[in-house]
């Protein structure tokens, strides 16, 4: 019996299903960490991120909104690797801005894509519950966003393109994120990263989201969390931009105490190319 257990962990390892390998009868439920994921992870990651343990989070003491906050969605599976220490430079520059940051982990459970019902046009919000309605929730309050992708084959990871079409979509419906400014960081071992960041970029300009910019794009090079960290131009890239966003943010706010509120906009026209 032993030995089948071994030969099918041993399988599964092969196959890199390693979400699979974790029993419901581990502490935790099925999605408890596996010594087997864990080994994996203590080969590649052999550091963790120098992060500011005391980042400020919370958007709101007691009922009263005290300040602005930015939500980063850490669209790796690995919980503190390369994207999280990219995601985790912005969210300390932002930090020193006076910005409230959450990262908000994809995480490892599974998550679907669009299945296009159209549910969320009539309830606002996905028929599906996980961590696209979490995150959702969490969105209203944010005013601005940060999308980071690891590179995988050229594109932004499947996780991350299954929970933005959906998050996408019910914005056509709820439109929490509009207006908001937003930005995708992306980490890459060597190629693909342009091709990533346009992909993620879109999500934004289909949502009237202003998109911040850097002194070059929002891009880092390293295949761990001490190779993202070498990368210096990289990492200096994603100070500029947790700058560049807290100054739009405090701009807009500056904004609408003034009066300068969102543009109205017209009665939404749909034509789908049939003439
Ligand atoms: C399925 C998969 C596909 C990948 N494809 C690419 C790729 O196209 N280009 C590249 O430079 N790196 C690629 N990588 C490497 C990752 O982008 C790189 O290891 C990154 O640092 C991982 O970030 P993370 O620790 O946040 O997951 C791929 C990794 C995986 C798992």
């Amino acid at each position: 019996m032993q030995q089948q257990q071994d030969l099918l962990k041993s399988f599964l390892k092969y196959v890199g299903i390693s979400w699979l390998m974790r029993g419901a009868h581990q502490p935790g439920g099925f999605y408890a960490p596996s010594p087997i994921c864990e080994a994996n992870v203590g080969r590649r990651y052999t550091g963790i991120p120098r992060l500011q343990p005391e980042w400020n989070s919370s958007v709101h003491e007691g009922s009263e909104r005290t300040s602005m906050k930015v939500l980063l969605v850490n669209g790796s599976p690995h919980e503190k690797g390369s994207t999280y220490t990219a995601l985790a430079e912005v969210a300390n520059t932002l930090n020193k801005q006076e910005i409230k940051v959450e990262i908000f982990q994809l995480g490892v459970k599974p998550i679907s894509g669009c299945i296009g019902c159209g549910t969320c046009a009539k309830i606002g919000k996905c028929f599906m519950r996980d961590q696209v309605n979490e995150f959702l929730e969490k969105a209203s309050d944010a005013d601005g966003f940060l999308f980071g992708s690891p590179v995988h084959f050229a594109s932004a990871s499947g996780m991350l393109t299954c929970f933005m079409d959906r998050v996408f979509y019910v914005n056509f419906a709820n439109r929490v994120l509009d207006n908001k400014p937003a930005a995708a960081v992306v980490v890459c071992r060597r190629g693909g990263a342009t091709a990533a960041l346009d992909q993620i970029n879109k999500y934004f300009a289909i949502s009237n989201m202003p998109m911040v910019g850097s002194q070059y794009w929002n891009m880092v090079h390293g295949n761990s969390p001490e190779e993202i960290r070498k990368d210096l131009e990289g990492m200096q890239g994603l100070r500029t931009l947790g700058n560049n966003m807290a100054w739009l943010l405090k701009s807009i706010k500056a904004g609408k105490a003034s009066g300068i509120n969102t543009p109205e906009k017209e009665p939404r026209m749909m034509t789908n190319f049939i003439r």
